[in-house]
């Protein structure tokens, strides 16, 4: 068996009196993408989050190459090799393509005793590590961020990871906010990602997506890890049954009788 690039130990995650995490083990390799899946607020940003560097767990051991980690902030994350994109864009809409691509990482040329920001060098490196993964749109360096389909963001995101050399490249939920043929093409692109050898963690709850780009997927329910699996062990109805969650579904079973019940009784009312 090949030593996990990163590895969750029975993680527990409480805000105040607000357990959100309950006992997460996880195996994430190389090389594989690894599908998060989850309703709302089962956990899945939270869980993601620690491996970034933004939050600390309450209590279990997060391990990369097989030695204990230890995050103080989401540069020590950056500098190891994990990049986040995190939910709901997380660029600088009011910056350039060409800046935004090296926030943090600046290319700099000498001016006398300075030494500034090389805006040509870094438009032209953005532009050419987007066109790497087939967005041939983009072709302006000078453009913001902000004039940028959802698409493009993540792509100029991803590629940014890939250009950087990242190990593990976190997306979070890349695909909710976009149209068909745009989710298609950002899906496109994180299998290349993973192609290039990267340990791919894609955050959704849409099991189509999921499904496209997975090899190994673990399902959050209320916090708690419900199922982990790999591909092609259950079918795409088996894997939206068990988001939903049986409860979940009695509940809803029990709240259609309900309204059937009352549309009894009362046919003026309700029809
Ligand atoms: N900083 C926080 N403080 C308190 N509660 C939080 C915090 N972050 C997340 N939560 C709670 O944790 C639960 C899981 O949230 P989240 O991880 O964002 O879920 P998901 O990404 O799966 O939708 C939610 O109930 C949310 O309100
Ligand atoms: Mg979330």
């Amino acid at each position: 068996m090949p030593v996990p690039l990163l590895k969750l130990t029975n993680v527990n995650k409480s805000f105040g009196p607000i357990d959100v995490l309950h006992g997460i083990s996880l195996e994430i390799f190389a090389g594989e993408t690894l599908c998060l899946l989850g309703d709302n607020g089962a956990g899945k940003s939270t869980l993601i989050k620690i491996l970034s560097g933004v939050h600390k767990p309450t209590t279990g051991a997060v391990e990369m190459d097989g030695a204990p980690l230890a995050f103080d902030s989401p540069r020590d994350a950056a500098e190891r090799g994990i990049a986040t994109v995190h939910q709901f864009g997380g660029t600088f809409p009011l910056m350039s393509i060409g800046r935004s691509f090296f926030v943090g990482a600046e290319p700099t040329r000498r001016v006398g005793p300075l030494r500034v920001f090389d805006r040509k060098t870094a438009n032209e490196t953005a532009v050419r590590a987007v066109r790497k993964l087939g967005i041939t749109r983009i072709d302006d360096g000078d453009r913001l961020v902000g004039g940028l389909s959802g698409g493009e963001r993540q792509a100029l995101a991803i590629a940014r990871a890939v250009h950087f050399g990242a190990k593990v490249l976190i997306l979070d939920e890349p695909t909710a906010a976009l149209g068909v043929k745009e989710a298609a093409h950002v899906l496109r692109i994180v299998l290349q990602a993973r192609q290039s050898g990267i340990a791919v963690v894609f955050i959704t709850h849409n099991v189509v997506h999921a499904l496209t780009v997975g090899d190994h997927f673990a399902v959050l329910i209320r916090g708690a890890k419900a199922a982990d699996f790999r591909k092609g062990e259950k079918s795409r109805e088996e894997i939206t049954d068990l988001m939903a969650g049986g409860e979940h579904m009695a509940e809803l079973e029990a709240e259609i009788e309900g309204f059937n019940a009352a549309a009894g009784q009362a046919p003026e009312a309700v029809r």
